[in-house]
């Protein structure tokens, strides 16, 4: 970090947390005691602070409403045996979110409002993080435009925000997807590399016509020629075929997911073979075809592995390996579980302790 900011601390009377139990609370809905805010204005970041989770006043007009300078992060905080609370490489997160910004002519967050924000935030609701073996504490930093004003332009008035909500036992239950070849979520020159909110927006009704077929999610084609996978969902891809582990090349279409880039840090250090480059959707079908894809599946934050185990094409079906006969996507989760929890060396330095 290169400084330290003022952050105004205007702590809640009594928290709330014993009338949660922390490791049991359905994803997204209970936040915690506090929520950290700096405000921009006058070309510059003015001032920050932190005070309890509530509402937030604004116009009908507010910019962000109508034309979508909205963007955000998602990232977990996890809590050891012994208690100490960590974060899983936060710094990626917060480059992150400046990409976004930046493509979304937003304002950038300084590193020392969003990780001294972040931290300030952390110590004061600790008791919010699950201690269960998948629990976390779930983060959600972002940022909004605030001018109260009809009439496109990018708003001169920001808002960057964090509030956390804690996310009790994860079940990751494997997916079904259906290969995307009518609509998509990206396209080249667009702002699918970056969290931009409407690239959620636009993703819900061919999401909701897969789901419709009795597919979880769909898999995102090009644009172009819809023959070449991009992700699933809000995961990144990846498929284990033959010993190969095959990811999309990173480009202006799909988001740098650092779930993503741990699974291949961690591929590549077990000796793996690791290709990031096109993949057709012919050559996932071929490789089913002749017995040599093995695993498939998504990979964020949210779920860290979620496990592909049918793929829906031009009206077929393809059947995928059960889960069990899956070993780099079980081990690769197991892991990264691992290094969260403290479990096991933290050979790449990728945990930030908070308290
Ligand atoms: C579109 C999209 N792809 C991939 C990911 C996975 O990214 P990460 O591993 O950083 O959570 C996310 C989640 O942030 C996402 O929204």
């Amino acid at each position: 970090m290169t400084g330290t900011i003022d952050i105004q601390i205007d702590k809640i009377a009594k928290s709330r947390v014993s009338e949660y139990d922390v490791n049991n609370v359905p994803f997204g809905k209970c936040f915690s005691d506090h929520m950290f805010v700096a405000e921009y204005a006058d070309g510059k970041w003015q001032k920050a602070y932190i005070t309890p989770y509530g509402d937030l006043p604004m116009s009908y007009a507010m910019s962000a409403l109508h034309y979508g300078q909205a963007i955000f992060e998602g990232m977990k905080a996890y809590k050891n045996a012994q208690g100490d609370v960590s974060l899983f490489r936060p710094i990626e997160n917060f480059n992150r979110l400046n990409r976004s910004a930046l493509r979304m002519a937003m304002p950038e967050v300084p590193e020392e409002i969003f990780m001294g924000g972040l931290l300030e935030l952390l110590k004061l609701d600790s008791a919010w993080v699950p201690t269960s073996e998948t629990g976390s504490l779930y983060i959600r930093p972002f940022i909004i435009a605030t001018d109260e004003a009809i009439g496109v332009k990018a708003s001169e008035t920001y808002k960057f925000v964090i509030i956390t909500c804690p996310a009790g036992k994860y079940y990751g239950e494997p997916i079904r997807v259906l290969v995307e070849t009518n609509y998509f979520r990206a396209v080249h020159g667009g702002v699918g590399f970056v969290k931009a909110a409407g690239n959620y927006g636009r993703s819900l009704f061919p999401t909701k016509l897969a789901q419709a077929k009795g597919y979880q999610q769909v898999i995102w084609t090009d644009s172009v020629t819809h023959q070449y996978v991009e992700e699933s969902g809000t995961m990144n891809l990846m498929f284990v075929i033959g010993d190969t582990l095959l990811t999309p090349e990173l480009g202006d279409t799909i988001l740098s997911g650092i779930t993503r880039d741990s699974v291949l840090t961690l591929a590549r250090d077990w000796g793996l073979k690791v290709e990031e480059r096109k993949i057709s959707i012919r050559e996932v079908l071929t490789a089913h075809g002749n017995g040599t894809l093995k695993e498939a599946f998504g990979c964020g934050t949210a779920a860290t592995i979620a496990h592909i185990v049918g793929i829906g094409f031009e009206g077929k079906d393809y059947d995928l390996p059960p889960v069990e006969q899956r070993k780099f996507s079980t081990k690769v989760d197991e892991m990264l579980r691992n290094i969260r929890k403290g479990n096991v060396e933290d050979k790449f330095n990728w945990m930030m302790k908070v308290v």
